[in-house]
């Protein structure tokens, strides 16, 4: 189940909760094939962030779904997975939704939109906890994890986040040791938007000609993963090796039609301290690795100086044990 940070009580007059709900990077990202379904098969490493978005979650006397956000390009209609995430719970649940009524949902955006950190997903997930709590459902923490993979394949781990592996379209999850405290810096620049959709079609026209597509091995290269490098430098906690073996395989399709992705690698290779630099998701953040917070906050100063443009957003977090959390109630 999701942590608490605050015991909650459990009380007939709860009516309100408010969530926080991080966002996330991929430490790696590997295209392994096409799925039937039309999605791809992934092997993944996600790991949870301090950059995180306030979700408040309300019972409301009228049997409707609202969602009010405080950034304009979000929208407030069904088009929001968490409006969505609302949606499914009414579904499935109709009888706890006819005994405590309609769900205000509040979205205090921190986490910049369409970046490839998972915002929309971890509010979807922010959401189901928030109505599961709300509604005294009692969900165990894989119930909550299958409802969010039917609203998108980031919903899972957003759950519970920390650090994990997923595959299959990103869904099934296992479990890493926590990585505490390793500092970020998040790159993006607030008009540049990269579609999912297009990345992943993309890709599949330049490489899929390179895809398993013999379902033994594609479960086989999917197993890979869990002895990879990658994951034996997240067991040892050594975040040089991590960085070092950062991988995104999106990255070959963003990084030629997006130069400015392109130059954020570029400038954060060429700062010191840097441990390792890589494009999250299908972009277009980039972030950086540390092992110190002085050295995070000293490069977001020098990228701010070497890209004079006000259009660029820049973030030091860090990686964080968690995913969503009660943040408290009333
Ligand atoms: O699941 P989600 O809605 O986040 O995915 C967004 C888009 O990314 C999908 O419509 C699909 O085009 C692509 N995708 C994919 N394979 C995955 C995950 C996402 O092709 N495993």
């Amino acid at each position: 189940m999701p942590n608490a940070q605050c015991p909650i009580p459990h009380s007939q007059k709860m009516r309100s909760y408010s969530l926080i709900a991080p966002a996330k990077i991929n430490l790696y990202l590997e295209i392994i094939g096409a799925r039937l379904d039309g999605y791809h098969e992934l092997a993944m490493i996600l790991q949870s962030i301090g950059l995180a978005d306030e979700i408040d979650v309300r019972s409301i006397s009228t049997d409707t779904i609202r969602v009010y956000c405080n950034h304009p390009q979000v929208p407030t209609d069904k088009s929001n997975l968490a409006y969505q995430a609302a949606e499914l719970m009414v579904r499935q649940f109709p009888e706890a939704f006819a005994k405590y009524g309609g769900v205000e949902i509040t979205i205090n955006k921190q986490i910049p939109v369409a970046a490839g950190l998972a915002g929309g997903s971890t509010n979807a997930a922010a959401v189901l906890v928030g109505i599961d709590l709300l509604w005294k459902l009692g969900l165990t923490q894989s119930e909550l994890e299958e409802l969010g993979g039917t609203l998108g394949s980031d919903v899972p781990f957003c759950v519970a986040g920390g650090t994990a592996i997923a595959t299959g379209r990103g869904e099934q999850l296992s479990p890493l040791p926590s990585l505490d405290s390793i500092y970020i810096v998040l790159a993006k620049y607030r008009s540049l938007e990269v579609s999912t959709a297009w990345a992943y079609k993309t890709y599949r026209q330049q490489f899929g000609h390179s895809y398993i597509r013999d379902s033994d091995n594609l479960t086989a290269r999917a197993n890979a993963v869990h002895s990879g490098v990658i994951v034996k430098a997240v067991l040892d906690k050594d975040a040089r090796e991590i960085a070092r073996k950062l991988h995104n395989d999106l990255e070959r399709v963003v990084l030629p039609d997006y130069p400015q992705v392109l130059q954020l690698r570029e400038v954060f290779a060429n700062q010191e301290g840097v441990l390792g630099t890589m494009m999250s998701g299908s972009g277009p953040t980039v972030f950086a690795l540390f092992e110190s917070q002085q050295q995070a906050e000293q490069v977001k100063l020098q990228v701010r100086k070497a890209i004079l443009d006000e259009d660029l957003e820049l973030f030091v977090t860090r990686t964080i044990t968690h995913g969503i959390q009660v943040a408290s109630s009333i």
